[in-house]
């Protein structure tokens, strides 16, 4: 055999392994793949990615296993894509579990590919996204496969706040594999194909009796209603994939580096005379909190994160200017944008993920203070509301807050007040900054009075209109400096560019300490 024969053999080597990895566990498995209405694991990354940018990693890794047929059963990459390439030019890295072999389980070598591509990451600055659709646990396997869940757990947690992590849950996700993508920055679940939960109906109705749906108990409309486990709840998996490239558009590579900025032109007049009519006279007259967002920020760029969890309060990101800014602003259209556990919870984890990711905050403010009752009380609103009041007090971002309407009562200080570090605080004329509504500190403070009068309902309303007149207005916490300055609402746009310009270059330092004590 000549020299080019050999070496043409050994081509035809490659060329052979190439095919047999990329066809994972097979065509008969990638069809009954699709006909559940799922992508591929390679489907889902050339979605994702820029074409032709993916340069895969560990193509060729196998598995160790001996066990119950395993020494002769193997595939090559064994049951995960994992590599980098570019979203929109950027760098990601990116894991991506295939269904078609072992149902994606999670062998040893499978968990050190992605813990690989992860320390990668971190080394390089850049985001991890991971396309969870998995089995769980390599059952062949055992305590292995349990050991590299838990180098997963650790690397998440290490990578936390260093690079952004993405996950999207295309699939099963079921047991512990649940808490990878719960350590991570967000969570998408795609409609009718995905599940999370830590132990499956099977279990449940063993242990509580309960008959429930896989679905019903953790697919994504459960989770992006009830528990608020995801943030994004996807039709299908090109709106998921969609939704990821999205965010991460708004996302610095890594802690270090600032969001990328659109390029913009600075406009002759950016007023915006519709922000003048969204507030109702009548105080008790609800609004949308997403008529101002949209008055405010640059055209069609505000992208709602757990959007249907804790509707009392909306978050997410939008631009600027062209600049990124991460926004939070109580929602008066749901239980009049009280504070509540799920909304403090909810608005908390995002401040938290701007703060590490050097985006800016724009709070707006219309709260009439915390949730009353005993669910609230006995489920611990004292505690989850903390969380809110110490994600705002640790943040260092720049920060402004616009307080559209009602700032009332320990509420007043929780969002973004000044006193708290916020950078600016501006105040519609329509603002009422007191410790509670008029009516209720009227009934407090002039009972005996109230009571002794001839017409007591006629004393309530004098006092209340007293009580409005003196507190129901910004002047008061104006003139003290809490806030900055009051504004047309049809100027706050113009202002809020030029807070942020003013703000680009902010450096402020918490105390030395290893890490502080969020009350969880
Ligand atoms: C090995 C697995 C597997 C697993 C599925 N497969 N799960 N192989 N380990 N965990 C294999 C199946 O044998 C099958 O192989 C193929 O994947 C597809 O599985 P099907 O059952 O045919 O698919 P489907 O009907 O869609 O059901 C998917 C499923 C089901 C719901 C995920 O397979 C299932 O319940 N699997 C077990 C889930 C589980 O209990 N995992 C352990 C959880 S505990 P063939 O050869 O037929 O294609 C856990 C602990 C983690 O994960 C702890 C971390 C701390």
């Amino acid at each position: 055999m000549s020299d080019g024969n050999k070496l043409d053999s050994k081509f035809e080597t490659l060329d052979r392994k190439n095919a047999e990895a990329l066809l994972g566990g097979g065509q008969a498995r990638i069809d009954a793949q699709h006909k559940k209405g799922k992508l591929t694991a390679r489907e889902r990354i050339d979605l994702l990615l820029d074409e032709g940018s993916f340069e895969e990693i560990g193509k060729f890794v196998m598995h160790r296993s001996k066990d119950f047929g395993l020494d002769k059963e193997y595939y090559l990459g064994d049951g995960v894509v994992t590599g980098y390439g570019t979203v929109n030019g950027r760098l990601v890295y990116v894991f991506s579990q295939d269904f078609t072999v072992f149902g994606g389980s999670l062998s040893e070598t499978h968990a050190e590919k992605i813990v690989k591509i992860m320390d990668l990451a971190m080394k390089n600055g850049a985001p991890v996204i991971g396309l969870n659709d998995s089995g769980g646990a390599r059952i062949q396997e055992g305590v292995v496969s349990l050991g590299g869940y838990a180098d997963i757990f650790y690397k998440n947690t290490l990578a936390s706040g260093v690079v952004p992590q993405l996950s999207g849950i295309m699939g099963p996700c079921a047991g512990g594999a649940v808490y990878s993508p719960a350590i991570t920055d967000f969570i998408l679940m795609v409609e009718d194909t995905s599940y999370m939960f830590v132990t499956g109906p099977n279990v449940v109705k063993t242990v509580t009796h309960e008959t429930v749906t896989s679905e019903e108990l953790g697919g994504a409309s459960t989770h992006s209603t009830k528990s608020g486990v995801t943030h994004f709840s996807c039709a299908n998996e090109v709106v998921c994939i969609q939704n990821i490239k999205q965010l991460l558009s708004y996302m610095p590579q890594n802690c270090e580096e600032l969001p990328p900025s659109l390029p913009y032109e600075a406009q002759a007049d950016e007023t915006r005379e519709v922000l003048n009519s969204i507030v109702p006279e009548n105080p008790n007259q609800p609004y949308d909190i997403r008529e101002v967002i949209e008055g405010i920020i640059d055209a069609d760029s505000f992208l709602e994160v757990h959007k249907n969890f804790g509707e009392n309060i909306v978050v997410g990101f939008a631009r600027l200017a062209g600049r990124s800014i991460g926004i939070v602003g109580n929602q008066p259209a749901v239980l009049a944008g009280v504070l509540d556990i799920n909304a403090s919870t909810k608005a908390a984890r995002f401040v938290r993920f701007c703060d590490s990711f050097n985006i800016p905050l724009l709070v707006l403010e219309d709260v009439p203070g915390f949730l009353p009752g005993t669910d609230q009380e006995w489920r611990g609103i004292i505690t989850n509301g903390a969380k809110l009041l110490y994600a705002f007090c640790e943040a260092t971002v720049p920060r402004v807050t616009v307080i559209t309407r009602k700032a009332y009562g320990g509420a007043y200080d929780v969002m973004n007040s000044k006193h708290i570090g916020a950078d600016l605080n501006y105040a519609w004329p329509t603002a009422e900054i007191a410790v509670m509504g008029a009516k209720g500190a009227a009934e407090i403070i002039f009972k005996r009075e109230i009571a002794a009068a001839e017409d007591p309902e006629a004393k309530l309303a004098e006092k209340v209109a007293e009580y409005q007149s003196k507190f129901a207005t910004p002047y008061r916490a104006a003139h003290r400096g809490f806030v900055d300055e009051v504004i047309y609402p049809s100027e706050t746009r113009a202002k809020l560019i030029r807070a942020f310009k003013m703000l680009e270059n902010k450096v402020d330092q918490l105390p030395k300490k290893k890490h502080g004590n969020i009350p969880l």
